[in-house]
């Protein structure tokens, strides 16, 4: 049966644009680009949900997430990041992050609207602005500024259909973090051509070298043109889980009612009870995972730096982007013969769009020893190739 005539447009403008997952582990593979950190959440959480289920507290919980998680969403996002939210009227629950990426471009884009985000980026904004009929346009940044976006160029992509900025710091897959002076601009833009801002923050723990995390909403006048976007899943190491949210200005959050409704009705009931325990949970617990993640961080650009391949400096979230342009492979051939020839796997940089062509993504993700020996096996792939 031909079942492409059933399919909707909005389908078949992205289909096959995730390519097939194995399912089944390879063994002898090792992934050096995961987007999944290997730790577990603190015990509190686990605890806190074996309550949940065994106080049958499976049921639909309000759609906007239950009181006490949206409570301690608000007490965090004043405390950590200096955002101000009405916990009734300003935090949406969500199913992870990329529920409230859907739902957050649900509610702004209209077919032929546009949303701009510096380049390479995280690839799910591209596909769902496509589905929606909108567009990601992409603003490149390059290595020679460590993938940090100007204002300038931001607002030289601007057109008369650009409703909002997507700004991911720390970023996936170039691991920049945006510094205040550059986020004060693109809030000054913002302000000057009345545009919303899409923040999302969820590698927000992960900041090395002195970087420091700033949340968009905290900056002047940027409260009431912000929707702040966090998860669970990196911070907590909660991935399967699926719980995240969204805090903005409430005419915007009961905007977005109706789509998260539609996908989700509320986020998983359990899960919700373990990101409360999350939040309670003392954050100095962080500390030591940060300190593994910056040794394996080190341990990869002492290598990189030993084999004389450029990267991108890694100032947060978990990846290391990395300039394969030396060995004459396109990012594509890398990934496939890294992976044919060394056993291992990457992510091309071109998942993060054009501007990636060139890069790879490798990962902090790995713990050892599979870390140790992946390294080794990617020095010596490399080696052979330059
Ligand atoms: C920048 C960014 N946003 C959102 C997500 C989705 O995260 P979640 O697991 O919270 O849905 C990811 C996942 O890798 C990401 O890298």
């Amino acid at each position: 049966m031909d079942f492409d005539r059933y399919l909707s447009q909005r389908a078949q403008r992205v289909r096959g644009s995730l390519g097939r997952q194995t399912s089944v582990p390879i063994p002898g593979l090792i992934n050096l680009g995961s987007g999944t950190p290997d730790f577990l959440p603190p015990p509190e959480v686990f605890e806190a949900m074996q309550r949940a289920l065994e106080a049958g507290r499976v049921q639909y919980t309000p759609w906007t997430g239950i009181p006490e998680l949206r409570a301690a969403i608000a007490e965090k996002l004043k405390a950590e990041n200096g955002i101000t939210v009405d916990p009734d009227s300003e935090v949406l629950v969500t199913s992870g992050a990329q529920e409230a990426l859907m739902t957050v471009l649900m509610t702004l884009l209209d077919p032929g609207d546009e949303a701009l985000t510096p380049s390479p980026h995280y690839d799910e904004y591209t596909r769902d602005a496509t589905i929606l009929g909108g567009t990601l346009v992409p603003v490149p940044t390059t290595l020679e500024t460590n993938f940090t976006v100007r204002a300038a160029d931001l607002e030289a992509a601007l057109t008369p259909r650009t409703k909002a900025l997507v700004i991911v710091t720390p970023n996936n897959p170039t691991g920049t973090v945006l510094p205040e002076a550059t986020l004060r601009e693109i809030a000054a833009l913002a302000q000057q051509r009345d545009l919303l801002v899409i923040s999302d923050e969820i590698y927000e723990y992960y900041v090395y070298d002195g970087h420091r995390h700033i949340s968009m909403a905290s900056l002047p006048g940027m409260r009431e043109r912000t929707i702040t976007i966090n998860s669970f899943s990196k911070s907590f190491g909660m991935t399967g889980l699926r719980l995240g949210y969204i805090a903005a200005p409430a005419p915007l959050i009961e905007a977005m009612l109706p789509f998260h409704h539609a996908m989700m009705i509320c986020a998983n009931a359990v899960a919700q009870m373990g990101g409360l325990a999350a939040l309670r949970h003392p954050r100095d617990w962080f500390a030591d995972i940060l300190a593994e993640y910056d040794r394996r961080r080190r341990q990869w650009m002492a290598s990189l730096d030993d084999l004389g391949l450029p990267y991108s400096e890694p100032q947060g979230a978990y990846y290391v982007f990395i300039d394969i342009r030396p060995t004459g492979l396109s990012s594509r051939e890398f990934v496939a013969r890294a992976r044919e020839e060394a056993r291992l796997v990457f992510q091309p940089g071109t998942i993060g769009g054009g501007a990636g062509e060139g890069f790879i993504r490798g990962a902090l993700t790995q713990g050892s020893p599979q870390f140790e020996e992946g390294l080794e096996r990617f020095v010596a792939f490399v080696r052979k190739l330059l």
